[in-house]
């Protein structure tokens, strides 16, 4: 039984340490097979002996879900705010001010620390003798929410610090989620019909409002710590306290120390130039006194230390005119506002359109018709209305009245409970079927040639398609009929509608357009289940047990299958010949343990997104580039130059069918095949 404890200790231990190496340090030192491996062991274990599970376990990132809102919690040590600087000449005034305060002449040194100031979430970590105890969000400075669950599961913050530290601790910094990943983050929200975030901060602050951790779990947020709410008098300066907090296991900022205010004003340019390459937005500089005893004897006024101030950068922004505000409505029928723009650069992008997410964003902002506003790109890429330029408003402007019916079947909106979006109910909505079909034919789903945007508009608007079903039920007669279609399109969009029936289920279940199911869900319901059918008659638990299924995915799955006028239409193309290729295996084995992949080309039998997901199942591990490392490339048609660099490197390219044929072996034979390993 010791011994059990032990082991159990010791998988903890090591477990922690891969995550501190993967998120902190980003330098893995092991593939995310043979930490899973270790995570299983552990995890079994746990299960037989629940007598051992520890506090820190990493079983144990991911909890309940809270049931009644936060709890607040009020911070020991008040939170406070810092005071902001614009231009190089309030810099200068800083220094004068300081200087005079602390009596010292221009020609004392008086250092400075600066770093990044990331426009995120501002959080307090609160650890007992090592352990993350609590964890609360800045809210007013004295009380903020406890968000303790939704903080567990954030990779880059340690459940134990890595030294031994008794007593309590309460270490500041700010959560962000990465600009790298805001993008798709957003483009994935708006296929699954749920409104989109403004930028990267808002996304961080909605991931950890989430009441269900396991959502949070999902979001990739991260953090930086840079503060202790109370210092000892062993810590002399900040850029020590930088050094010491990373030794406990965070992740801190590229803190830059300064002798005068001049290497401060050359640091501001630096990061001002840089901006572009870290992986959070940053709104500023934090200029901080770099000693502590300095800083205490500067003291705080109001709410803001007099010891540290905020020089902000400049934010990509430019006016333009709304020339009208249209509204969309998406596949699953939410209602997205978008504002058309008198075009206008920013930031060297030429922007005409901004989306205004939801009612309650333009009426927050109060944008109409006609107002001048300020846009922005955020997150690099999206633009977004940042507000209305009120001094130039025409007196004829409105307020925007969100449409109480869609703007398109003039069925009456509606609004889940806690919900923004705004969705038109009817799933016969004329868009809505355009949208779905559209999806269901499009390049990553069904891939039906020919059949984008337009011809599917044509196609619904003649009344000839209005379901997914009537998409293989269209004859050549019909198509004919169509204005400029040709004998010859009507044959070819006739032979794609024909050849797309087998494709592999997971592009099938991503093409059904099932809420929260996006092409990585779909590999994994795919890989799971191995047929529609099963799929169709899989109860909660089932879902829930499938690695990377949250409760939201499963409830949407079980919902979409329940639906009478989902099981018509997968009746329908079952009976119309529509038969998805079923993955060749449905189990997980250690095949590929240890094995670094490469995909390249376009494939025939597999999504990107199900050959990695085939790949992880088996424990190998893939990467975008080839290297010396890498062992295999899975090379399709049209492969290029990492083809020609696996040849000269002389690694081992597989063809898609080859791939496929390992993989066919293992099942049969329940064990690694013998050419691989
Ligand atoms: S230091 C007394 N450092 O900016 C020191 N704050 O108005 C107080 N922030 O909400 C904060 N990056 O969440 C500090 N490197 C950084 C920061 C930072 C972002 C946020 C912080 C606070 C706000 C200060």
């Amino acid at each position: 039984m010791i011994d059990v404890n032990k082991r159990i200790q010791t998988l903890v231990h090591e477990l922690n340490e891969h995550a501190y190496r993967y998120y902190v340090c980003d330098q893995p030192t092991i593939s995310d097979a043979q930490y899973d491996a270790i995570f299983r062991e552990l995890s079994a274990l746990e299960t037989k002996h629940p007598e051992y599970v520890q506090d820190d376990s990493p079983t144990r990132r991911v909890g309940a879900p809270v049931k009644e809102g936060f709890q607040t919690a009020v911070h020991t040590h008040p939170m406070v705010s810092l005071n902001n600087l614009f231009d190089d000449e309030e810099l200068t005034d800083f220094d004068t001010r300081l200087r005079r305060h602390l009596h010292i002449d221009p020609k004392t040194e008086l250092a400075y620390a600066v770093e990044p100031k990331i426009d995120g979430l501002g959080i307090e970590l609160v650890y007992e003798d090592g352990l993350l105890v609590r964890a609360i969000t800045r809210g007013d400075g004295q009380t903020g929410e406890d968000v303790t669950v939704n903080v567990r599961t954030i990779g880059a913050i340690p459940l134990r610090l890595r030294h031994q530290i008794q007593g309590i601790l309460e270490i500041r910094g700010e959560i962000y989620f990465p600009k790298h990943a805001f993008a798709a983050f957003n483009q994935s929200r708006t296929d699954n019909g749920e409104p989109t975030f403004a930028n990267p901060r808002n996304a961080a602050s909605g991931s950890l409002r989430q009441l269900d951790p396991n959502i949070t779990a999902e979001r990739p947020l991260s953090a930086c710590m840079y503060a202790l709410a109370s210092i000892s008098d062993e810590i002399k300066t900040h850029t020590e306290l930088v050094e010491w907090v990373s030794e406990l296991g965070f992740k801190t900022l590229p803190t830059r120390l300064c002798r005068n205010i001049d290497d401060v004003r050359h640091a501001y340019n630096y990061f001002l130039h840089h901006r572009e390459t870290f992986e959070y937005e940053m709104d500023g500089v934090v200029i901080k006194v770099n000693s502590h005893s300095t800083q205490k004897q500067l003291g705080s006024i109001a709410r803001a230390p007099r010891w540290a101030v905020a020089y902000k950068m400049p934010a990509q922004q430019a006016h333009t005119v709304v020339d009208d505000i249209q509204i969309q409505v998406g596949r699953t029928g939410v209602l997205t506002p978008v504002a058309h723009l008198r075009e206008v650069e920013v930031g060297g992008v030429v922007v005409s359109r901004a989306t205004l997410h939801n009612a309650e964003e333009i009426a927050r902002k109060d944008v109409r018709i006609g107002d001048t506003v300020v846009v922005q790109r955020a997150g690099d890429v999206i633009p977004e209305v940042v507000h209305v330029v009120l001094e130039l408003r025409p007196s004829h402007a409105h307020p925007f009245l969100f449409p109480t019916v869609c703007p398109v079947c003039k069925t009456d909106v509606e609004r889940d409970e806690g919900e923004v979006a705004w969705r038109c109910p009817n799933i016969d909505c004329i868009a809505q079927v355009r949208e779905r079909i559209v999806h269901f034919a499009s390049r990553r789903a069904m891939e039906i040639e020919g059949l984008g945007n337009k011809i599917v508009e044509r196609l619904v608007d003649a009344g000839l398609v209005h379901r997914i079903e009537d998409l293989f039920k269209l004859t050549r007669e019909q198509l004919v009929t169509l204005e400029r279609f040709a004998e010859k399109s009507a044959d070819l969009l006739l032979a794609a509608l024909e050849e797309c029936k087998t494709r592999p289920l997971a592009r099938f279940i991503f093409a059904l357009g099932i809420r929260h199911v996006g092409e990585h869900i779909a590999a994994l319901l795919a890989h799971d289940a191995g047929s529609i059918d099963t799929l169709a008659r899989m109860e909660s638990q089932a879902l829930l047990e499938i690695e990377g299924i949250g409760p939201e995915v499963a409830a949407s799955v079980i919902a979409f299958f329940r639906n009478p006028s989902n099981q018509q239409t997968l009746k329908a193309l079952a009976a119309l010949g529509v038969r998805p290729t079923e993955p060749l295996n449905k189990k997980t084995s250690t095949l590929f343990a240890g094995k670094i992949f490469v995909v390249t080309g376009s494939l025939e039998h597999y999504t990107r997104d199900s050959i990695h997901a085939l790949i992880q199942a088996h424990g190998g591990k893939t990467a975008g580039s080839v290297s010396k490392k890498t062992d295999y490339l899975v090379a399709g048609a049209n492969a290029g130059s990492k083809l020609a660099k696996a040849e000269t490197l002389g690694i081992t390219i597989l063809t898609e069918q080859e791939f496929a044929a390992l993989l066919n072996n293992t099942n049969q034979l329940g064990e690694a095949s013998a050419i691989l390993i």
